[in-house]
């Protein structure tokens, strides 16, 4: 397993994604402002009522957020993978890492292992989360798997699933065949931490949740198609010309977050479901609470922030993030996430007309919503 590219690519993923315009056209904008919560005149509760923490992989976090994983795997990102885990202990969220296929590569390299370590030596209290891609798993043995948990000490790890990433990426790996089901199998019970089945931004379909949901994971996280778009990124990388004019086909392929939070969570009622993807204000995080989500996961607004204006603008952005998601649970009367998730949401028609095509009855997915 060699990829020459992969420090490399570490680092141009960070700079295009702060550099290039990479996100979903309007970053679901018309979407969100459909979903509609209902504002109470009357919250019947004092702002300072507002708790919104939540349990997440054992913790107590302050708020239902995550910092994504995104990085390391290079000496040059242990700066950044440092400067998200002083956020997230800070601020008491929890935090993934980027794919972890580097550790692997590079093993003896001291300097590769601390970009990721970085992360759990600053991150003491707060969930960290692994990270690896359910194709990287055909190429792995169980000890690596273990390794790349134990040297994070990571809480679980995340397989993230990213086909339309890796169909447009000059030195993609596009093995995504049932032999990857038969790899995790074989590890769920061998590794000792929960199994995230994750997205990285084109969102997880019922279908997908269903068949991991049936092997016994109970996490997910939908990356849905809101926020940064991995097609336009690895088409800044891309050099034929033929694949650059199909990712400017494709570049707007995927299941938008909100959308992706009720196919998971009618999938999998009584399972843990992250939302990320696009989602950068407190507003739709909320949205997204009360429509089924448990925790959201915010990346490129963090790497943004930090990477052009260092960390207290990382700080900055956490607590407009925090203090908008109360103010807005505060406006519909909810003191906390328990009763967000009971709050009435309105859909638009084309949001309704999507949700009878799928199969999925609005008014059994509000009685489920909240989790079972
Ligand atoms: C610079 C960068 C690197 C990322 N690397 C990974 C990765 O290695 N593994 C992974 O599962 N997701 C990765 N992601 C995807 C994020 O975890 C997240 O699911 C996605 O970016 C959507 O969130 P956003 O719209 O807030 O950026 C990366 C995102 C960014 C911005």
């Amino acid at each position: 397993m060699s990829d020459p590219n992969i420090r490399n690519r570490k680092i141009e993923h960070i700079r295009i994604v702060v550099e290039k315009d990479v996100d979903f056209p309007n970053e679901c904008s018309e979407i969100y402002d459909e979903i509609i919560l209902i504002h109470r005149a009357f919250p019947g509760i004092d702002l300072s009522d507002v708790d919104l923490s939540t349990r997440f992989l054992n913790y107590e976090l302050s708020a239902p957020l995550m910092i994504s994983g995104m990085t390391g795997g290079d000496p040059l990102t242990t700066k950044y993978n440092k400067k998200l885990a002083v956020l997230a202990e800070e601020f008491r969220i929890a935090i993934g890492v980027g794919s972890e296929r580097s550790l692997i590569i590079h093993k003896d390299e001291a300097e590769i292992i601390r970009s990721y370590k970085v992360v759990r030596e600053i991150a003491k209290d707060v969930p960290v989360v692994g990270n690896i891609g359910a194709n990287t798993l055909l190429d792995l043995r169980n000890e690596d798997i273990s390794y790349i948990i134990s040297s994070i000490d990571a809480d679980a790890l995340a397989i993230h699933l990213n086909p339309a990433q890796e169909a447009i990426q000059p030195e993609g790996d596009t093995r995504f065949n049932a032999r990857i089901l038969e790899r995790i199998e074989e590890i769920l019970d061998h590794i000792g931490v929960p199994i995230i089945i994750k997205e990285v931004g084109n969102g997880l379909s019922y279908e997908d949740v269903s068949l991991f949901y049936s092997m016994g994971i109970r996490f997910f996280d939908i990356a849905g198609a809101c926020g940064t778009n991995w097609i336009l990124v690895e088409k800044y990388r891309q050099k034929d010309k033929i694949t650059t004019t199909i990712a400017d086909h494709l570049s707007s392929w995927g299941i938008p977050t909100p959308v992706a939070i009720i196919e998971a969570r009618a999938a999998a009622p009584d399972s843990f479901i992250i939302a990320s993807g696009g989602v950068y204000d407190g507003l739709r995080a909320i949205k997204n609470i009360v429509l089924g989500a448990d925790l959201n996961g915010v990346a490129r607004p963090l790497i943004r922030e930090i990477y052009l204006r260092g960390l207290n603008a990382g700080k900055a952005f956490l607590e407009m993030m925090i203090k908008e998601m109360k103010i807005v649970s505060f406006l519909t009367g909810a003191r906390n996430i328990s009763e967000l998730k009971k709050k009435p949401f309105i859909l638009s028609s084309d949001m309704l007309s999507y949700l009878e095509q799928r199969g999925i009855d609005l008014r059994e997915y509000k009685e489920i919503r909240g989790g079972i």
